[in-house]
């Protein structure tokens, strides 16, 4: 039993992280600030916001959960809070342990072998299974590019089958019905979302210092847009719209936050970029930090004036900055927000589709996955087979799956993983009060319980499926444990 919780010392950890990864130490603090706007300023953003401000209902009628109305700027402010907790305690412990593979590494050396190979697995849903809502969020601000060209794909090219399955618009849901067909079938697929994927993941398979570059780039482009989403429409927000502010009280704002949690993830994807930076003792704090304040301000702005814009009803839609400005009469501007919503969620893309590969490495590492999950390219020194793995493996579910259900699922999984770092950071002040910690959180119990508990309480405010998928996830999780992991841990098989 008390095998499952051997810790790895943090001592083992750095000398994996310095000596034997062969990964290049290339990042700066200001890359990695620009990597978290990256990854954190997405789908959740762009599209997320449609259904947390005005709710989802299944065409049976059944009410999967309540909007926020114009009162999602208070989900916003209380996700400020939450994340901002987690945030810091993500800090001390990327600071102090300065390896890939996040929370997943932390963990390992706080909490023992089990609660890590738990949070190893957590974080495949906020990465991977993150990025397949983030790919099809994309293929949906892609189409109403080209619908401005006056380009129009066939419905069934564009939409999963789970999309079309569970979409209360009528013309998305007749897809099921008036889709080609083989032996009987409907052929359904999201081709734009399967193409990006692969196309970051080539992206990725040739080298890191390549991609944060084009990163920098899209970062620009998404910060210039959404100012010209704000400066566009906030002459023409109609006061009227505020009321009801909040339409189903505190259960909608609540509810509303738990998906367009979304919004924040990310912020601590750039620990995951601690081998390759420079000086990561002092970088990774400011980084993380940075990275999450500004992107709390811009959501809080950019949610007034989108509420502001029209009711927000109508903000159910596959582009909803894009549809409100459409629909306030603004569409030049519509069609320039869904360009730039194109090149952010590019981004984020390129930075889960960058994670995701470097924490199965740090696994396989550790003897956790198979070996061949470790090795690295020997010219371009990336985790070339977990980068191509992961991009064929999230590329087949953009392909069929719907946006909110994985919105949910990746959600409710990122939560716990932070909820668990912030009690890991906690254990280590005890377990290991001596070591140097760069960045040292004031007040650490209160803040590390006050994080865990926040996030438990936005899970709740997820609907049922998302508990009882969840639960399936982590049952699989353990038997791949007992069956692989628990065998060929090297920390535990050869003391290390
Ligand atoms: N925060 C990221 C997004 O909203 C995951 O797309």
């Amino acid at each position: 039993m008390s095998q499952l919780f051997t810790r790895k010392p943090i001592a083992s950890l750095v000398a994996d992280a310095e000596q034997a990864s062969g990964l290049r130490r290339v990042l700066g603090a200001g890359d990695l600030i620009m990597l978290s706007i990256g990854a954190v300023i997405g789908a959740g953003i762009f599209s997320s916001i449609g259904t947390a401000a005005a709710g989802e209902t299944l065409p049976s009628g059944e009410i999967v959960r309540y909007g926020a109305g114009p009162a999602l700027v208070l989900s916003f402010v209380l996700l400020g809070v939450v994340c901002g907790l987690a945030a810091l305690c993500y800090a001390e412990l990327a600071s102090m342990i300065p390896q890939a593979g996040s929370a997943y590494a932390y963990s390992y050396a706080t909490l023992g072998e089990l609660v890590a190979w738990i949070i190893g697995w957590d974080l495949i849903l906020e990465y991977a299974v993150g990025n397949v809502a983030v790919a099809i969020a994309w293929s949906g601000y892609f189409n109403s590019v080209l619908t401005g060209f006056g380009i129009h794909l066939p419905g069934y090219l564009t939409h999963g089958y789970r999309t079309a399955l569970l979409s209360s618009e009528p013309e998305i849901h007749a897809l099921l019905q008036t889709a080609p067909r083989i032996a009987g079938v409907p052929i359904l697929l999201n081709i734009p979302a399967f193409a990006i994927v692969m196309l970051i993941t080539w992206l990725l398979y040739i080298g890191v210092k390549e991609s944060v570059r084009a990163n920098n780039i899209m970062v620009a482009v998404k910060l210039l847009v959404l100012v010209v989403f704000v400066g566009v429409g906030v002459t023409h927000i109609d006061t009227a719209n505020f009321v009801p502010f909040a339409p189903n009280g505190w259960r909608g704002i609540h509810q509303g936050a738990a998906i367009v949690f979304f919004a924040y993830i990310g912020f601590d994807a750039i620990s995951t970029a601690a081998e390759e930076t420079k000086n990561p003792q002092r970088n990774m704090p400011v980084g993380i930090l940075g990275g999450l304040a500004v992107c709390t301000l811009i959501y809080v702005i950019v949610g007034l004036v989108a509420t502001g814009l029209v009711p927000y009803q109508e903000l159910k839609a596959a582009d909803p900055l894009a549809q409100a400005l459409q629909i306030a009469g603004l569409g030049a501007a519509g069609w320039i927000v869904s360009l730039g919503a194109v090149v952010s969620l590019t981004a984020v893309l390129l930075v889960f589709q960058y994670g995701q590969p470097r924490i199965f490495f740090a696994m396989a590492r550790d003897g956790l996955l198979p070996k061949w999950a470790s090795k690295v390219h020997p010219k371009y020194r990336t985790p070339h087979v977990t980068t191509l793995v992961t991009g064929v493996l999230v590329a087949l579910g953009a392909l069929a799956l719907d946006e909110n259900e994985i919105y949910d699922l990746t959600n409710i999984g990122t939560l716990s993983a932070f909820a668990i770092v912030c009690i890991g950071v906690l254990v280590l002040r005890y377990t290991d009060p001596s070591r140097q910690r760069p960045f040292r959180v004031i007040a650490l119990p209160v803040v590390a319980v006050a994080g865990a508990l926040s996030c438990v309480y936005v899970m709740f405010g997820l609907p049922r499926h998302a508990w009882e998928r969840f639960g399936i996830w982590l049952l699989v999780g353990l038997a791949i444990y007992v069956v692989y992991g628990f065998r060929n841990s090297k920390l535990r098989t050869e003391g290390r």
